[in-house]
């Protein structure tokens, strides 16, 4: 696994004259799951965007490091017409892997995420839980060196939401792929990451970076425990002074 990520200092300014990230430096090394939290409209996508090369930067440089990258947006993004399994193969197809070797990764992923059983179901027949799942499944089927995710969690109730907290960082330390994941959730940020980078309101620039110190596989009491508390409520604190 390689998986690395450098942002340095980064700004992206729109055509409409909106500077959405200004002077963002940002780094990324195998074994580092990076959260982002900030105000609404900060910037946090855009930062996404610009890291998956989907967007340009106006200054600064981004350099990549990875064989694979995966993305995995909000909303699941699935094919109605296909079955969870045929989902994730879809990745398999557009690279051309051979059909026996697609099919084997994409029930492995399915396993992966508690999703055996399921595989011939389509998306509409799944809960939204569910269907996240698979749309994590379909990023990880790859075995990406470095997967960004943008608040993939945020439309899930809370208690599904947990629990997807609680699988994700068993796979990240399953798969030692480097992350980079968005939130509004300063709890989600701090049970998931290595460290929390905070950012201010737009345009957005990284205000404090927390590391956090927990080891992984982290069980879900994690979250009542004082250090914790502590670790959220700087979290807290640091976006209070500067949304
Ligand atoms: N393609 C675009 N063209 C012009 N302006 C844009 C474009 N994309 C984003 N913006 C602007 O850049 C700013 C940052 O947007 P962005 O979506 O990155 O924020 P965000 O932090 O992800 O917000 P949220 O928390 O609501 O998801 C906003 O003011 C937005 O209107
Ligand atoms: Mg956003």
């Amino acid at each position: 696994m390689t998986g690395t990520l450098t942002l340095e200092g980064v700004t992206k300014q729109f055509d409409t004259g909106t500077v959405a990230v200004r002077e963002v430096s940002l780094d990324l090394a195998p074994g580092d799951f990076v959260t982002v939290v900030g105000p609404s409209g900060c910037g946090k996508s855009t930062l996404l965007r610009l890291a998956s090369g989907l967007e340009t930067v106006t200054r600064g440089t981004v350099a990549v490091e990875a064989a694979s990258t995966s993305y995995v947006f909000q909303d699941p993004t699935l094919l109605e017409w296909r079955s969870a399994l045929r989902n994730v193969e879809l990745v398999g197809e557009l690279r051309r892997v051979p059909r026996e070797e697609r099919r084997r990764r994409a029930l492995e992923a399915l396993e992966l995420v508690g999703l055996t059983g399921f595989e011939a179901q389509h998306p509409r027949k799944l809960s939204g839980g569910m269907r996240m799942r698979v749309s994590l499944a379909r990023a990880l089927v790859a075995d990406p060196d470095l997967a960004l995710f943008d608040e993939p969690f945020g439309a899930l109730d809370e208690i599904t939401r947990l629990q997807m907290q609680t699988e994700l960082q068993k796979l990240f330390q399953l798969k030692g792929f480097a992350g980079l994941f968005i939130t509004h959730s300063v709890s989600e940020a701090v049970y998931l990451s290595t460290r929390v980078v905070v950012m201010s309101g737009r345009p957005g620039r990284i205000v404090a970076e927390i590391p956090v110190p927990f080891a992984y596989p982290r069980p879900p009491e994690l979250r009542y425990a004082p250090e914790f508390a502590e670790l959220t409520g700087r979290v807290s604190e640091a976006l209070g002074e500067h949304s």
